[in-house]
C-alpha cells in the first residue's frame, strides 16, 4: 500500500523529466517525453502535472498510474481497434509504433456538462442548439446523461499555448482532414471504444462521463488508436455512488481527476498567469492518492512499484536494453 509517508518521501523522486542522451533527441509535450528510433516511439509518462495549459509541479506516480492504466485499456479494447502499443518497459514507459497522427482529436460526451469554450454544456447554456453539427433538444440541464453518446472532434493545437478548435464531422471531410473511409470507421470505434470504457469504469463504482481519444495511420495507412487511452488526463469520471443524488439537487459533482490542485491554485489567486506558488506536500499527497485510487478502483488490482530504487533509475535501467 502507498501510503501518505511514501508518497511524500518520494517527492524529491518524482520524474520532472526523463533525459537519455544516449537514446537520442529528448522530445517532450505537456506530461510525456519520447524518442524516436526507426518506426517506434518510446513514450515516458513523466509525473509533470498541468492545468490552465502549463506545467505546475510533479506528483509521484501519477506517470506511473497513467501509463499503466492505458495499458490496460489498451489490452481491454484491442478487440475493438488497434492500437499503438508494443510494450511496456517499466511503469512509465510504453513501446509503441509511431503514427502519422491524424490532425483531430476525437473527443466522445456521454453527459452535458463542462465550462470551458469547447465544452457542451457552455456551448448550450449560452442558447445554441446546434453543436458540433449535432442537434439537442430542449430542457437539458447540466451533467445530464445525453440519450446516445456523442462525437465532438477539435482541431489539435499546434504549438505552445495553441487551443483546439472545435470543428464539425462535415468539416473534417471537406477539409479533408481525414480520409472518408477513415472517418467512418473512426465514428464507429470511437463509440464501441466508448461503450466498453463506460461499462468497465462502472464496475469501478465510476462514470466515464466524457473522454479523447486520438488515432493515427500505420504505414500501411490503417488506423490505430494512439496516445493514452481512458486516463483522468483525458477523461472525466464521476463518482457513480453519488452522481444521481448530486444531480437531482443540482449540485456540482465530483470530478476524479485533477479538480484538487485545480482548486488550491484558484484559490491561491492563481489562474495560468505568471509563476505559479509551488504545491505543498499535503496537495501533492491528495493529487497522488487519488490517482493511485482511480487505478485500483479501474483495474481491480493493487497498484506496485518497486520502490527500492529511485524512479528516474529505474527507469534508465529499463531501457538500457534500447541504448
Ligand atoms: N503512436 C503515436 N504516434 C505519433 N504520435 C503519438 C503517438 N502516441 C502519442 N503521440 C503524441 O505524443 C505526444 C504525447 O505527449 P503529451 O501527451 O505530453 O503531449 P500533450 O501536452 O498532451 O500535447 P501536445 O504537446 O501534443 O500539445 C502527443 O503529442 C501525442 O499526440
Ligand atoms: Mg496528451
Amino acid at each position: 500500500m502507498i501510503d501518505k509517508k511514501i508518497i511524500i518521501k518520494n517527492i524529491p523522486n518524482a520524474i520532472d523529466k526523463v533525459n537519455i542522451p544516449k537514446l537520442g533527441k529528448r522530445n517532450s509535450g505537456k506530461v510525456r517525453d519520447w524518442y524516436l528510433k526507426d518506426n517506434l516511439r518510446i513514450l515516458i509518462a513523466t509525473d509533470r502535472i498541468s492545468a490552465f495549459d502549463r506545467v505546475l509541479g510533479a506528483i509521484p506516480f501519477r506517470g506511473a498510474v497513467l501509463n499503466l492504466l492505458s495499458k490496460f485499456w489498451f489490452e481491454k479494447t484491442r478487440d475493438i481497434v488497434q492500437n499503438h502499443m508494443i510494450g511496456v518497459l517499466d511503469p512509465n514507459v510504453m513501446l509503441v509504433s509511431d503514427c502519422q497522427a491524424l490532425p483531430v482529436e476525437v473527443i466522445v460526451r456521454g453527459y452535458i456538462t463542462g465550462v470551458t469554450s469547447t465544452s457542451l454544456w457552455r456551448r448550450y447554456s449560452e442558447g445554441e442548439r446546434i453543436i458540433y453539427g449535432i442537434k439537442f433538444p430542449e430542457g437539458l440541464i447540466k451533467n445530464q446523461k445525453l440519450k446516445k453518446p456523442v462525437i465532438t472532434p477539435t482541431t489539435r493545437a499546434t504549438g505552445p499555448g495553441g487551443h483546439d478548435e472545435p470543428i464539425t464531422a462535415k468539416e473534417i471531410l471537406k477539409q479533408k482532414l481525414v480520409p472518408p473511409n477513415i472517418w467512418k470507421q473512426i465514428e464507429k470505434v470511437a463509440i464501441k471504444l466508448f461503450e466498453r470504457g463506460s461499462q468497465i469504469a462502472a464496475n469501478g463504482g465510476f462514470i466515464l462521463a466524457d473522454t479523447k481519444y486520438e488515432f493515427g495511420l500505420d504505414k500501411n495507412g490503417k488506423l490505430v488508436l494512439i496516445d493514452e487511452i481512458h486516463t483522468p488526463d483525458s477523461s472525466r469520471f464521476w463518482l457513480k455512488s453519488t452522481y444521481k443524488q448530486k444531480f437531482k439537487k443540482g449540485e456540482e459533482v465530483e470530478n476524479y481527476d485533477k479538480e484538487v490542485m485545480r482548486l488550491w491554485f484558484s484559490e491561491h489567486g492563481y489562474t495560468g498567469k505568471g509563476k505559479p506558488p509551488k504545491l505543498p506536500n499535503d496537495i501533492i499527497v491528495k493529487v497522488a492518492k487519488r490517482y493511485i485510487e482511480v487505478y485500483e478502483k479501474l483495474t481491480a488490482e493493487q497498484f506496485k512499484i518497486d520502490l527500492s530504487i529511485p524512479q528516474k533509475e529505474r527507469i534508465t535501467n529499463s531501457l538500457s536494453a534500447l541504448i
